[in-house]
């Protein structure tokens, strides 16, 4: 059987404007360079206060004996000629020395919930290909429908050069 942390240890709540700087630099230990080297998604302080600002219902913080260890944050999708309303998590990540052990299990089970309340019928994630932690614990969440993405850039400083020779 899997280890979880004790019930009366950990807290599972809603964020509050105090809790921005721990989530910020929680994110910035999880979410570096290394975790995702495309710039399509990249951590920063407007990921947490846009979110904040706009869904505030939908950032959890997982607090284990007073210190933050954990989050989800998301917000919800309303697509034109679509008469449902998607729930997309954006972030969630989990303090390192402290994973597998049911803490993002919560933390997804209360954002599902919370957006559930707000009418959302199906939750969307994404995350990089190679991130196997992430897609396990996503399919063990109960995603599943994995669609294949394209990510693509245009170096144009290699174009300019070109430009220049030409
Ligand atoms: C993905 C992440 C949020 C999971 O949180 P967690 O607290 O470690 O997950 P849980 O302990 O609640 O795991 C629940 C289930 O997910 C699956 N899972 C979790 N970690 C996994 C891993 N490393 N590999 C495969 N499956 C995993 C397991 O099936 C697990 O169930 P079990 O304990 O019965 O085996 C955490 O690993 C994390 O913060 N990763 C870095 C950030 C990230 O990639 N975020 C996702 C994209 S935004």
């Amino acid at each position: 059987m899997s280890k979880h942390i004790p019930e009366e240890h950990l807290e599972i709540r809603e964020m509050s404007i105090d809790d921005l700087a721990a989530v910020f630099h929680l994110g910035e230990e999880l979410f570096t360079s290394e975790y995702s080297s495309s710039m399509y998604r990249t951590w920063d302080e407007y990921e947490i206060t846009t979110l904040f600002n706009s869904d505030s219902e939908l950032c959890i913080v997982a607090e284990l004996d007073g210190v933050i260890v954990g989050f989800a944050l998301g917000t919800t999708v309303e697509k034109q000629n679509s008469s449902w309303k998607y729930g997309y998590l954006v972030w969630i990540g989990i303090r390192s020395g402290l994973q597998k052990l049911g803490v993002g299990h919560k933390l997804f089970n209360e954002i599902k919930q919370r957006m559930v309340e707000q009418g959302v019928r199906m939750i969307i994630i994404d995350t990089d290909a190679d991130n196997e932690a992430g897609i396990g614990f996503f399919k063990k969440q109960g995603f599943d429908n994995i669609q294949k993405h394209v990510y693509m850039t245009l170096n144009l400083s290699r174009a300019r050069q070109k430009r220049k020779k030409g």
